[in-house]
């Protein structure tokens, strides 16, 4: 379509801060033909602080009508006594996520020319981690008995539907298929976790047959942060669970240069709802404010969000802007928010 209606919602702390330099490169980005529309939704900590409200019906409802939702990042400093932790973690983001059904949670990695990680070794890294997004322990089923008693029980069901894996393993099946390694590694815990680790072992193979063209590939998740970190070369496609896809891919941006450098995108293949693209990292409170935030994260989640929209040259202008600036990032020094947004802006309108 010519237009792109898009949702805006900035956050907490560095999250607006990020997002206004995703807009910024997202506009100039964009095919003359293509039209931008933005709605800001005020969303997060301060939000709910100020108002009392979370994540209304009515606001679900509006930013349903949207193409496609730019997030930034909520959440408060852990510490703050303010709100209770997982209070707008839970009754906003992951109320998103539910409700749109965002089942495809792409979290790509990639060792980006001139950028240098923590690890030895120069091997190319370059995988895309597919994190169910719908399911798990994230679903809220859980409880606590006797609370505030010496016997005090909580519990927090991890929920695994065939129907729910079938769906992201196929997901990830069809993205290792298009791409040039064709491999993709299943990573569970499947020797603890043997009722939910065998299901999603189960589907996988089953739906391993359907794709000869892939290798396949199984790893616990403890001996996987051992290769994310000692052969990080070898991971082409990874498909996972909710809360270790979680864990997964804040490594995954550590060895990769750092997390002001991973994007996401919380997909509905579907289409039936708008999908979400925001930054792996969250508010960032110890820099918010500052101008420190790298909104480079923020930058590559706007690309993403424009091929998942069907533009697919005005997401490939950004990474290659992003690319060459990073390129050069050794020599530039330190810059500001502001500063790698517009460097990457002027590339992007070159
Ligand atoms: P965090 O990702 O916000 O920060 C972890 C560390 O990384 C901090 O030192 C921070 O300064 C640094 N960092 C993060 N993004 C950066 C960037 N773009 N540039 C430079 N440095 C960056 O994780 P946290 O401290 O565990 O969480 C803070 C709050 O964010 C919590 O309330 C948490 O629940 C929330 N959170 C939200 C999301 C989200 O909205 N998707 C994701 C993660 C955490
Ligand atoms: C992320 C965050 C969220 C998650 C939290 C804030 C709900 O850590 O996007 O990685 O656990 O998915
Ligand atoms: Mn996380």
């Amino acid at each position: 379509s010519k237009l792109i209606d898009l949702a805006v919602i900035g956050g907490d702390g560095i999250g607006p801060e990020v997002t206004a330099e995703a807009l910024k490169v997202l506009r100039v980005a964009l095919p003359e033909d293509v039209k931008l529309e933005t709605t800001d939704y005020a969303l997060g900590a301060e939000h709910y602080l100020a108002t009392g409200e979370a994540l209304s019906e009515e606001t679900i409802e509006a930013l349903r009508r949207h193409d496609a939702i730019l997030f930034g990042a909520v959440g408060a400093a852990p510490g703050d006594t303010r709100i209770p932790s997982g209070l707008i973690e839970r009754g906003m983001l992951l109320k998103l996520r539910f409700a749109f059904d965002h089942y495809v949670n792409l979290r790509p990695s990639k060792l980006w020319p001139g950028t240098t990680g923590p690890l030895r070794g120069d091997a190319p890294i370059d995988f895309v981690v597919v994190r169910e997004g719908t399911e798990g322990p994230y679903t809220g089923n859980g409880g606590s008995l006797r609370t505030g008693t010496e016997q005090e029980i909580a519990t927090e069901v991890s929920i695994n539907t065939a129907f729910g894996i079938e769906r992201v393993v196929r997901d990830a099946f069809e993205r290792a298929q298009a791409r040039p390694r064709r491999k993709l590694t299943l990573v569970h815990k499947n020797n603890v976790l043997v009722h939910a680790g065998h299901l999603w072992t189960r589907i996988f193979h089953a739906v391993a047959t359907e794709y000869p063209e892939v290798t396949t590939d199984y790893l616990h998740v403890d001996a996987a942060t051992i290769f994310l970190t000692t052969q990080p070369e070898r991971f082409d496609v990874i498909v996972t669970d909710n809360l270790f896809g979680d864990i997964l891919t804040d490594l995954a941006a550590a060895v990769t240069g750092g997390i002001g450098l991973a994007a996401s995108g919380n997909v509905n293949p579907t289409g039936a709802f708008p999908s979400m693209f925001e930054p792996v990292h969250g508010s960032a409170p110890d820099i918010a404010g500052t101008g420190k935030a790298d909104p480079t994260a923020a930058i590559l989640s706007a690309a993403l969000l424009l091929a998942h929209l069907s533009h697919p040259e005005a997401a490939a202008r950004i990474e290659s802007a992003v690319e060459a600036d990073l390129a050069e990032r050794a020599e530039l020094g330190v810059r500001g928010t502001a500063a790698i947004g517009d460097a990457i802006r002027s590339r992007v309108a070159e």
